[in-house]
This record gives structure tokens, C-alpha cells and sequence, in this order.
């Protein structure tokens, strides 16, 4: 502790308490929850704050009046900000429980600092806002062009406590009831501009998550820009962080990369119109000998599936700043006089537990507080899809053999995929989209007719589109071409020879939902693949005025998110999967929508290791398809075996892409018992808890663990990539079993305890590149 470090100067400004320390803990409150409670300055007062509320009941959010501090406490987290006397918001500590903390004894004053450096640039803050001498990365950045102001100076007005979480209006957002989380929304004001800040704060009993959004609202006289509005910012104490992030590109999605963190700003990021191939919006930043197991760990993700920004910056004073939300670049949204601007929501999450604790509430989060669909708990059906086996040129004989060969593997249901569609223009390549009526030449039966015999063979039906798109030879392009994504005097390009579709139109949404709606009445569909295969040129909205362009991604995402609102809500049946040219669009803003979205239009098993690693370190297994495909590999000309291809698709959500007419008899054989296996055992991927025992980007030996959250099941897939002579394979410790417990081990006669597994381990047998080995663990006792 250097406290006697510090230049006088700075002493009152750093990390001093609004008032004492000497409250005795656990005073209770007597604010009702659900009350405003607005703070004067002189309110900020040591006298006035013990004679007013002392601290509010309802747990797991307090507010200690007297020392001006919130504590939001998850299960095994707690999170601490601070009001100081002159209104300003600081972080004062997020991880384990610690009960109190002092805000003076804090990390953050344990250095010697310079004297001209401002005040606020070596403060922890909880929403820094921009322009008073702090030079890190802001959360919010404002402009208000009638006045001049680029300076804005948010200070906290009051607060309001209330349980559960409320949704967000026209944007994915997590769900909670009033008994599973409690809200926070402390409330800024910055007087010279008018501008309110609310920043929202949801804590769960049972995790240790945060979520965060801010809304900003226009109380003054003129038009302000909002250019940067960010969805969480955290402040953490000089360290050696490292940072995790999912990188990637088409066809090799979210590979794990680690960096340390040094000075200066990493900025992982999207300016696509989608949240891409090669970042995903989330970054991870772990402490010093933070493992997969140990250690802590903070996660964040975003719920928005477009441009997207996460800072990760550390300073001078190697104070380390966390940004995260929609990507200033592509922003610059005016805001009226009595509008409001909300931001997205952030996932923050903390694990003492290293990144497996990490993914594990990830993973729990998205399905219990994210996905809406109906499908969330059912068996999702194994699918075989045409797009692998046949490309565009499918017609109804095809698909309807396809289903006669596929039933008796065990498939659930057919996917007819690209090329169905278009009369005036066929599709028969890339050439022609946007006309989303049957070819009758391919379809003569209609989508009716092949749905009935699809339906005959005892096999639903899902279809293909890629809505948002439109081709310059389509019969919609030639009725409204003002309708795509465009700048006046300026030729579109028309990558993958398609436009994008302007969905910031009201017309546009209207449009899609009619044309949508007539696609799935046209028979009995039960499964829609949503893709979305091109990137955003030329961005602009011929919709609207010259100082608003730059509202256009963002419009455009609000459209898209009212088109899947109302027809997921409009077919509550329908099975949703979402797709981008594989995995581009692979976020939890759309896994709100989609409760699965294919992975990767890799299909190779040994890519989909890391691939689908890669995905699972955020997402739950079961989002991500998977398909067993022909070999060798469209994409990496690998040939792996047909045990290995199943073992790597079972451990997400299974299905097939493949002619199986050109299966042989044993191959048939095999693919029909591998089918059978994984419809006993699916409810462990859907439903039970995923560990990575050995880490699949390094190790040689990659395994990974599904274990049912009552302990009675587990299954352990275990892989090796290259094969190699006399050396030895260390075995495989399991996890998260009861020592004492008796298991009985496929493939092994005699029953093994927890113990043995978790200590002993598994031997996996390999032979050849890519081989594998699937273990189904079942508790005897
Ligand atoms: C891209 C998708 O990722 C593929 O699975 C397939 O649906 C094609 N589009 C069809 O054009």
C-alpha cells in the first residue's frame, strides 16, 4: 500500500469516500424496492445519507446510503460502485465476495503518479464519459452541434432498485422473473446538454453475471449525435491480464486466440454489418495464471449481431479499461429533443473457476435466459440437408429420394436448402435472389406437394432462404431498387452478385414478414435455415436524410430483430436456424431468434474440432449444427474417418449432409446405429453441463466432457489429431464426477469409481490422423 505515494493533489479526487467507513454492515433498509431515489449534493452528505435509507432489503442488490457504495452480488461474485461527493460513478471492485470494500486501500492509489496527469485519468470510473481528462477510451461520446459541445459531464441524480429485468424495446435482451434477478438503474444527468444517462445493472441469485445497457434521452433544446453509447465498461487494477478472443475467418470461425495485454488499445471488432467471421463479440480477460480450471476470469458478450466494438485498453498506469458495444465508427445517431437511444445489452461475467467456469454460466445464461424458442427443450431433430449433397441443382425427385434413403438411417427431418426458388429467374448458382416463389420447374408439386411426400416418408420439412438479400436480376430489384443498401452516385457492389436489403424500412420488414409468411403457409414447413451471405458496401439508407446516414447498420439490425420477433412469435413451431455463409452471424443476439445456427461451412472433423471448441467456449453445444459430410472435404480436401465425422458432429447438434444414396452398406449400417446412439444421449449435450478436458487449439489429444447436471451421465468424446510411433498418450481425467459413485464405462467391463476417473483416467485407443473415441459413462449407485 503506497498511500503516502501519492501527490497531494490528487488525494481528495482518488478513491475518496463519500463519507466514512465507520456504517455498521447490514443496516437495513427502509427504501421499497421499485423507488426512486434522487440525490441533491447536499444529499451526498455523511449526515444526510444516515438520516435518510441505510440500505436496501432486497437482496442481491444493496445500496449503503451512508457510503454512497451499490454491492450487487451474484452467487459467488460481487460487484461494488461508489457515488462520490461530487457525483461522479466509480468502480470500486469486481470479483469474489468480499464484504466491504475500502475504497482508499484500493490497487488503483498504490502508485506514484505525475502531476500532470488530470485526476480522472488515474481514477477507476464506472461509464466514463469523454472530454475532462481522461484519455482511456470513453463508454459514451457525445456531439452536439448547435452549441459546439464535445465535452460531456454525466453525474449521478439518482437511483432505482427493482426486481427481476425488465426486457429491452426492439432488441434481443436476457429475461428473468421477479424471483431470479434483481435490476439496478442508476440515473446520470449532464446539465449543459440536457442529456439523462440511465445505466442498467441485472444481477442473477444463482450466477455470477452481470448485465449492462445504457439509454440515453434528450432533455435539452438541440439535436445531439451520439457517437459512441457503449453497453458495459469496466475499470480492473494494474496486472498482467491476458486476453482470450475468437478469431477467425470464413470457414476456420472463432479459433481461440491469446494475447497479453500491454499498452496501448486492442480493439476486437466488426464494422461488417454483421458480427462476422472474424470476431465474435465477446473477449475474455484473464488474471495471471488463469487456466481452463483455475483461477479468475472476466468474460464479455454482447447481445447484437452487427457492428460491434471491445476495447480492451491499458494505459500509462497500466490501469486496464474494458469497452464493449456497438462500434463507434459505424454510429453517429442524432437524437432529438425528447428521443432516447438505448444501447444493446453486455453479458459481463466473473468465474473463479478458471474458463470452464466461465463457459459453464455462458453457457447456462443463454439457455435459461436467452433463447425464447420452443425448441430450446425439445430434442432438436437430425437433420439431413441437400446443400452438400447437390448444391443449387435440386429438384423434387431428388429431394424426395434423398428423404426414401435417409428415413432409414434414422433422420428426422429435410432440409431443402438453396435453389428451390425463382420463375421469372431461376436460381441456379449465385445469380438470382429475392424472388421467394417455387421454381415449378424443379418443384412441380409446389412446396405443398413435396412437403406431403417429404411428410409421407415420416420426415418433416425445413426450407432455405436468405432474406435480406436481393440480386440485381430479380423481379423485386427491378420493382424497387431504392430498397438495398446504397449511396447516391455511387454503383453498389454486388458481392456474391447480391445487394442487401435495406430492412432500416419499415416497407422492407413488412415486406419480408408477408413474403416469409407466404413461404412457410405455402405446406406444412417446420423448419426455416435463415441465411445471410454478404457484407455491407456503400453503407447508407437512400430512406434517409444526409445527417442520419450513419444510422443506417444500426437501423438496419433493429429491423432485422422486429422481422425475427414477429415471425418467430407468428410460428412458434418453426424451427429457426440461423446461418452467414457458415458461421458469420454467431452471436446471442440472434440465438434470442434462432435456437441453433450453423456453425461452419467447414465441414471437415478435424477443422470442426477447433471450430466448434472454439464456439462452445461461449455458446451451448447444441446451438452449433453439425454435419457429417462426404469426404474428402469440400473445403480442406482432408479425408477423415466416418467414426470420427459422427464423434465431432455428436458433440454438438447432429445432422447429415451428404447424398445417402452413395452410401455403402456398411456405411449405412454404421451411420444407422451412430443415429440411434445419439438420440439416446442428446439430452446430455442439450442439457448437461460441457467441460474441455484437454484443450483442443494445443493439445494432440482434445476431449471434451457432457455431463448430466444430476451427475447419473456423462459422455466423454476423446480425439487424436496427428498420429505418431512410441509415444505414450497420457489418460484422460475426468471431471466433475462423485468420488465415491460406482460408473459404469462403455466398452469397459468392470465398473471404475469417481475417484478412479478423476485420478487414474480413461485410456483412449487411436490409431490413424483424426481418429476417436466416444465413452458413455452411466452411475451405477
Ligand atoms: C451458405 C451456407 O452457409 C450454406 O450452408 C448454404 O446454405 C449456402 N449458403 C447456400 O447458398
Amino acid at each position: 500500500m503506497r498511500l503516502t505515494g501519492l501527490f497531494p493533489q490528487f488525494a481528495p479526487e482518488i478513491g475518496k469516500p463519500a463519507v466514512g467507513f465507520s456504517a455498521t454492515p447490514g443496516i437495513e433498509a427502509n427504501i421499497p424496492a421499485g423507488d426512486t431515489v434522487h440525490f441533491s449534493a447536499a444529499a451526498r452528505t455523511r449526515k444526510r445519507a444516515s438520516t435518510q435509507a441505510a440500505r436496501v432489503v432486497q437482496k442481491p442488490i444493496r445500496f449503503d446510503a451512508e457510503r454512497q457504495v451499490f454491492t450487487l452480488s451474484g452467487k459467488n461474485m460481487e460487484y461494488h460502485l461508489q457515488i462520490t461527493p461530487d457525483g461522479e460513478l466509480r468502480h470500486l471492485y469486481w470479483g469474489k465476495p468480499v464484504g466491504e470494500v475500502q475504497p482508499e486501500l484500493l490497487p488503483f492509489n498504490a502508485s506514484r503518479v505525475n502531476s500532470w496527469q488530470p485526476a480522472l485519468d488515474i481514477v477507476p470510473r464506472e461509464y466514463p464519459d469523454f472530454g475532462r481528462g481522461d484519455y482511456r477510451t470513453p463508454a459514451v461520446q457525445v456531439f452536439a452541434p448547435g452549441s459546439g459541445q464535445l465535452t460531456s459531464h454525466f453525474k449521478v441524480v439518482g437511483h432505482r432498485i427493482r426486481p427481476g429485468k425488465p426486457e429491452l424495446d426492439g432488441l434481443p435482451s436476457l429475461f428473468a422473473d421477479r424471483k431470479q434477478a434483481q435490476t439496478l438503474t442508476v440515473q446520470l444527468k449532464d446539465d449543459v446538454t440536457g442529456l439523462d444517462l440511465d445505466l442498467n445493472y441485472t444481477v442473477f441469485k444463482d450466477s455470477d453475471v452481470i448485465i449492462r445497457s445504457s439509454r440515453i434521452t434528450n432533455k435539452g433544446s438541440e439535436p445531439i449525435f451520439i457517437e459512441k453509447l457503449a453497453s458495459f465498461s469496466a475499470d480492473f487494477a494494474p496486472s498482467d491480464y491476458r486476453l482470450l478472443k475468437l478469431s477467425g475467418a470464413s470457414v476456420r470461425e472463432r479459433q481461440e486466440e491469446f494475447m497479453d495485454l500491454k499498452t496501448g488499445n486492442i480493439n476486437v471488432s466488426s464494422r461488417l454489418g454483421a458480427s462476422g467471421h472474424e470476431q465474435n463479440p465477446f473477449i475474455a480477460l484473464l488474471e495471471p495464471g488463469a487456466t481452463e480450471t483455475h483461477g479468475n476470469v472476466y468474460g464479455f458478450s454482447l447481445v447484437y449481431s452487427g457492428s460491434f466494438s471491445a476495447e480492451a485498453e491499458q494505459n500509462r498506469n497500466r490501469y486496464t479499461r474494458v469497452v464493449m458495444g456497438l462500434n463507434p465508427m459505424s454510429l453517429n445517431w442524432k437524437l432529438n429533443p425528447g428521443e432516447s437511444f438505448q444501447s444493446p445489452e453486455a453479458v459481463g461475467v466473473f468465474s473463479g473457476e478458471g474458463l470452464g467456469g466461465m463457459t459453464r454460466q455462458l453457457h447456462s445464461l443463454f439457455n435459461n435466459h436467452l433463447i425464447r424458442s420452443t425448441w430450446k427443450d425439445k430434442p432438436r431433430p437430425i437433420v439431413m440437408n441437400t446443400w452438400e449433397a447437390f448444391g443449387p441443382n435440386i429438384d423434387h425427385e431428388k429431394v424426395v429420394n434423398m428423404a426414401k434413403e435417409a428415413k432409414d438411417l434414422g433422420i428426422e427431418l429435410i432440409v431443402v436448402d438453396d435453389g428451390w426458388f425463382g420463375e421469372k429467374y431461376p436460381r441456379t448458382g449465385v445469380d438470382a435472389l429475392g424472388d421467394w416463389k417455387v421454381n415449378t420447374k424443379k418443384f412441380p408439386k409446389g412446396l405443398k406437394g413435396l412437403a406431403e411426400d417429404i411428410n409421407a416418408q415420416g420426415m418433416m420439412m425445413g426450407i432455405w432462404m436468405e432474406p435480406e438479400m436481393v440480386s440485381p436480376n430479380s423481379e423485386l430489384f427491378e420493382k424497387h431498387p431504392d430498397w438495398i443498401i446504397g449511396q447516391p452516385e455511387r454503383t453498389p457492389s454486388p458481392v456474391k452478385h447480391q445487394y442487401i436489403l435495406d430492412l432500416g424500412r419499415p416497407e422492407v420488414q413488412d415486406y419480408l414478414i408477408d413474403t416469409i409468411s407466404e413461404v412457410l403457409d405455402a405446406g406444412n414447413i417446420q423448419y426455416l435455415k435463415w441465411d445471410m451471405n454478404r457484407t455491407m458496401t456503400e453503407i447508407g439508407s437512400f430512406h434517409l436524410p444526409g445527417d442520419q446516414q450513419k444510422e443506417t447498420q444500426h437501423r438496419y439490425m433493429l429491423g432485422l430483430y422486429r422481422v425475427l420477433k414477429v415471425l418467430t412469435e407468428k410460428y412458434p413451431d418453426v424451427l429457426f436456424e440461423g446461418c452467414a455463409g457458415g458461421g458469420g452471424r454467431f452471436d446471442p443476439g440472434m440465438l434470442q431468434y434462432f435456437p441453433q445456427i450453423w456453425t461452419s461451412d467447414n465441414t471437415d472433423a478435424g477443422s470442426r474440432m477447433n471450430i466448434q471448441a472454439g464456439t462452445a467456449r461461449v455458446y451451448p453445444p447444441m446451438t452449433m449444427t453439425a454435419h457429417v459430410s462426404d469426404v474428402p472435404n469440400g473445403q480442406v480436401g482432408r479425408t477423415t474417418s466416418f467414426k470420427t465425422r459422427f464423434h465431432v458432429a455428436m458433440a454438438a447438434n447432429l445432422g447429415l449432409e451428404m447424398d445417402p444414396a452413395h452410401l455403402s452398406e456398411d456405411k449405412k449400417a454404421f451411420a444407422k446405429e451412430q443415429i440411434a446412439f445419439y438420440k439416446q444421449v442428446r439430452h446430455l449435450v442439450q442439457d448437461g453441463e460441457y467441460r474441455q478436458l484437454r484443450d483442443t487449439f494445443t493439445s494432440n489429444w482434445p476431449a471434451w466432457m457432457f455431463t448430466a447436471t444430476d451427475g447419473s451421465e456423462a459422455l466423454v468424446f476423446a480425439f487424436q489429431k496427428m498420429a505418431d510411433v512410441n509415444v505414450g498418450i497420457p489418460a484422460l481425467r475426468l471431471q466433475g464426477l462423485d468420488e465415491k459413485a460406482r460408473y459404469q464405462v462403455s466398452g469397459i467391463e468392470k465398473p471404475l469409481t469417481g475417484a478412479y476417473l478423476m485420478n487414474v483416467g480413461l485410456v483412449p485407443r487411436f490409431s490413424d490422423d483424426f481418429d476417436s473415441n466416444l465413452f458413455h459413462i452411466r452411475r451405477m449407485d
